[in-house]
């Protein structure tokens, strides 16, 4: 296909067109606290309950970002003016937390990866089909701005057929960080490596062949891991570490034309897209870090206004195919953690 003359448009939901969503907040860590700061600023959506497992936790919440505190997730799932409710816990704790909020025929919105394995996000699937309610995995990159322009670009074909997939994410954290403790299922996969994984399946599909090695960190867990993966005849060479900085780019690289994402790729920013004969466009995006995470807010509210319960940017079979990849890593690495099935 010859080389587009211009980027094509962002499909974006309108931040205040959607349903004023009413949301449930559970947990209340370091996540839980950006991704209400960025809905309340961003969204006519509403935070309107704070559960923790503390009254304390609540209130130390709700005293900065305000909504009802609750001492209790069993009290916050059973509010009768909550919608929505994004489970903000630690990955090992998201499938009992998100089967808690759908017994209670809450919509959910599960913070990534939706469960330390593949059997865990099966579980929450069968249930929200089952109990008829929206469940999505907050994957946030993916209803980004900017991926939107990539898949656009993807699905016309403007970079022929994509061959290889290239994505790092590398961040230093200190030895008492949750990110190292063994009983939180800790290492680099699920924090970090869940993002190029869900980079290179999304764009390439399930990988055939799997080859990875890790390095163990200061408590034992897999805290650096490189893998390649074959997917049909196409690659992608990915590495995620707990230990150390690394660039966080990422290039997808098809047959006519290639992407190259600045770092970090994962969060809000720019991306060129790479003519073969040396043409250039680029997607221009303000770097607001996790001031972007309302939009998988938007993209839930944008599911349900439709009368949608499974959102197509992230659909369920998605995530779970992406945990598929990280199980089949992690067994070749030998990275076994607390809990796994
Ligand atoms: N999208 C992103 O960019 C992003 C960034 C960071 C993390 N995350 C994801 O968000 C999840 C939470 O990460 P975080 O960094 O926010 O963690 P965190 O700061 O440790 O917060 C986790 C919260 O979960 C609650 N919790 C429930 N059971 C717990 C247990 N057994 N041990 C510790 N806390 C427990 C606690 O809240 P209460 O005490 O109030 O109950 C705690 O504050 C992880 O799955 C992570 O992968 C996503």
């Amino acid at each position: 296909m010859s080389f587009p003359h211009s980027l094509p448009e962002p499909r974006l939901p309108d931040p205040t067109g959607g349903p004023a969503l009413r949301w449930g907040i559970l947990g209340t860590g370091w996540i839980a606290e950006r991704f209400a700061a960025s809905v309340l600023r961003h969204t006519n959506h509403q935070v309107v309950a704070v559960g923790s497992r503390s009254e304390e936790g609540a209130q130390r919440f709700t005293g900065r970002l305000g909504g009802e505190p609750l001492g209790s997730y069993a009290e916050l799932v059973a509010h009768p003016r909550v919608d929505v409710v994004y489970v903000a816990s630690p990955h090992p704790q998201h499938v009992e937390h998100a089967l808690l909020a759908i017994a209670a025929g809450k919509h959910v919105l599960v913070e990534k990866p939706m469960a330390i394995d593949a059997t865990g996000a099966r579980r929450i699937a069968e249930a929200a089909r089952a109990a008829g309610v929206l469940a999505m995995e907050a994957m946030w990159s993916l209803c980004l701005p900017k991926f939107r322009v990539l898949r656009r670009l993807l699905d016309d074909g403007v970079l022929g057929e994509p061959t290889m997939v290239s994505a790092d994410i590398g961040e230093y954290f200190p030895d008492a960080h949750r990110i190292h403790d063994p009983a939180l299922a800790g290492g680099a996969m699920m924090d970090l490596g869940t993002y190029p994984l869900t980079l290179a399946t999304w764009v390439l599909g399930a990988p055939t062949e799997v080859a990875a090695q890790g390095v163990r960190g200061p408590t034992g867990t897999m805290a650096q891991t490189t893998m390649t993966l074959r997917h049909g005849d196409a690659q992608s060479a990915l590495h995620a570490s707990a230990l150390v900085e690394t660039p966080t780019v990422a290039a997808i690289s098809g047959t006519d034309a290639w992407v190259s994402l600045d770092g970090p790729w994962y969060q809000p920013g720019s991306f060129t897209l790479h003519g073969r004969d040396g043409g250039q466009l680029r997607h221009l995006e303000a770097a607001t870090a996790h001031d972007g995470l309302y939009w998988e807010a938007l993209e839930v509210a944008h599911c349900l206004g439709e009368g949608r319960v499974e959102s197509g940017i992230r659909p369920l079979d998605a995530t779970i195919a992406t945990l598929e990849a990280m199980d089949q890593v992690r067994a070749v690495t030998g990275d076994r953690l607390a809990g796994e099935s």
